[in-house]
């Protein structure tokens, strides 16, 4: 542990580091949970072969290539098909036939990485055949990200761990059925890239964009300070349709939100609540 002194100057150099990063790429992080970015921006102190953070900071704002090294730490796009698979099994035992009686479906996956959340509803909605009658919507702040979502590519080594997570979120027939193959390996069908729509935004500075039925935000606010998720949370609050589902992350709740009294708990174990007023 570093000295008082040398922490809070530590923490100076981070506060401005991120500053940095706002105003000259518009990246915010400044209200991101200050132990979890200080690891991270301590670890590409060390990899770029630096000694202080503010030696990052001339860094980056002198060379973009360094700015994408230290963008990729800070945004962690760690992802999986059917992630979860009790979560999405429980949504189609206990929701599909609610949803189905909704004329049109706008589901949002706020925070979407590379897209195989998504696509995840996407695959569920067609077994229930509500799929053409629903749009999805996945945003990220991360660009690299979306262009991999675009492209719909199933990396090969992940292919047995994803069939496996489709057979344990419910799926009616084989993932593969869900999918196009080629020399490269398997590519999500263009039937479930068809419905996707797949946007940049930013939770921490962009506004709502729609009204939703379902939300999904899993694993993203994990990674912010109090007062950003209370923000993140009004923002979910005003995108959903009266009655609304909010799915969070399995370490995620409304709790120490002023939100929480708006909200029913359908399932408190898997995270998923439904906006009651
Ligand atoms: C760990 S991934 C979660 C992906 C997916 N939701 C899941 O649970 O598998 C976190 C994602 O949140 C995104 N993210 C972080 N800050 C964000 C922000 N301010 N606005 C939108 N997305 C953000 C990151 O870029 C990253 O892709």
């Amino acid at each position: 542990m570093l000295p008082v002194e040398d922490q809070q100057l530590e923490r100076l150099e981070i506060e401005l580091l991120l500053e940095a990063v706002y105003r000259k790429y518009g990246y915010d992080f400044r209200e991101y949970a200050y132990p979890s970015i200080r690891r991270r921006i301590r670890r590409r102190v060390m990899l770029e072969n630096i000694n202080t953070i503010s030696s990052l900071q001339s860094l980056i704002l002198h060379d973009r290539e360094a700015f994408d090294r230290l963008l990729a730490d800070l945004v962690i796009s760690v992802t999986e098909l059917f992630r979860n698979p009790e979560v999405f099994r429980w949504i189609r035992e206990h929701l599909a036939t609610e949803l189905r009686e909704t004329a049109f479906l706008r589901i949002w996956h706020a925070g979407c990485a590379t897209g195989e959340e998504a696509y995840s509803s996407a695959i569920w909605l067609e077994e229930e055949k509500m799929l053409e009658r629903s749009r999805i919507y996945a945003t990220d702040i991360n660009r690299a990200a979306l262009d991999r979502a675009r492209g719909g590519r199933l990396s090969r080594d992940r292919v047995p761990l994803y069939e496996s997570n489709y057979r344990e979120a419910g799926g009616k027939s084989e993932l593969r059925s869900h999918c196009e193959e080629d020399e490269d390996g398997l590519r999500l069908s263009a039937g479930l890239k068809k419905r996707i729509v797949f946007a940049e935004h930013n939770l921490a500075t962009d506004g709502s964009f729609n009204e939703f039925q379902m939300i999904f935000c899993r694993n993203v606010m994990i990674y912010f300070d109090s007062s950003l998720r209370e923000r993140v949370h009004r923002l979910f609050h005003e995108s959903l349709a009266p009655g609304g589902i909010l799915v969070l992350g399995g370490k995620e709740s409304l709790e120490f939100t002023s939100y929480g009294a708006r909200y029913e708990a359908l399932s408190e174990k898997y995270r998923i609540y439904r906006k009651i007023s």
